[in-house]
């Protein structure tokens, strides 16, 4: 049985993954409006993936026998300078999620929740992954710079990101 102020913690961190899935989603809306349909596929991947983030900590509330308190969804921006500056602000965005799982890991350890803690292990690690892939997007387009076909290439290779659902490689 979750302490509340765990499950509160919990419930607030479905309200970031989700606004991130809202992030991701105005992000590929953006990449649309400008033609780069391979970055609009990546942010659509991560808008999913976001989601399935958000039902990891719903199912595990659920499971704990926490109740469920959805908060309201903030308005996403809509636009952005350029496409390094859309991941610039991404790798920003996902370094606050960084804190925010790091936060909710501390107070893990402060209510002895060893449960709680090792479920978060999970997204201690994706953290990782998340943060890292953003990096290696941003080095490639401060590289391409002004040079149109290089920027055409690499949306190509952003066309090739596949979405995953979670639930089929582990429980989510
Ligand atoms: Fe669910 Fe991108 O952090």
């Amino acid at each position: 049985m979750l302490k509340g102020k765990m499950a509160e913690a919990l419930n607030k961190q479905i309200n970031e993954e989700f606004f991130s899935a809202y992030l991701y989603l105005s992000m590929s809306g953006y990449f649309e409006s400008i033609g780069l349909k391979g970055f609009a596929n990546w942010m659509m991947v991560q808008y999913k993936e976001e989601v399935d983030h958000g039902m990891k900590f719903y199912n595990y509330l659920l499971s704990q026998g926490a109740d469920i308190k959805l908060l309201p969804i903030a308005e996403p921006p809509h636009t952005w300078d350029s496409p390094l500056n859309a991941y610039e602000e991404t790798l920003k965005h996902e370094q606050h999620i960084t804190k925010c799982i790091n936060d909710i890991v501390d107070l893990a350890e402060e209510l002895k929740d060893r449960a709680t803690f090792n479920f978060l292990q999970w997204y201690v690690d994706e953290q990782i992954e998340e943060e890292e892939n953003d990096r290696e997007i941003i080095d490639k387009l401060k590289l391409v710079g002004d040079n149109k076909s290089g920027l055409f290439m690499l949306d190509k290779d952003l066309s090739a990101r596949i979405y995953k659902p979670l639930a089929t490689n582990e429980e989510v």
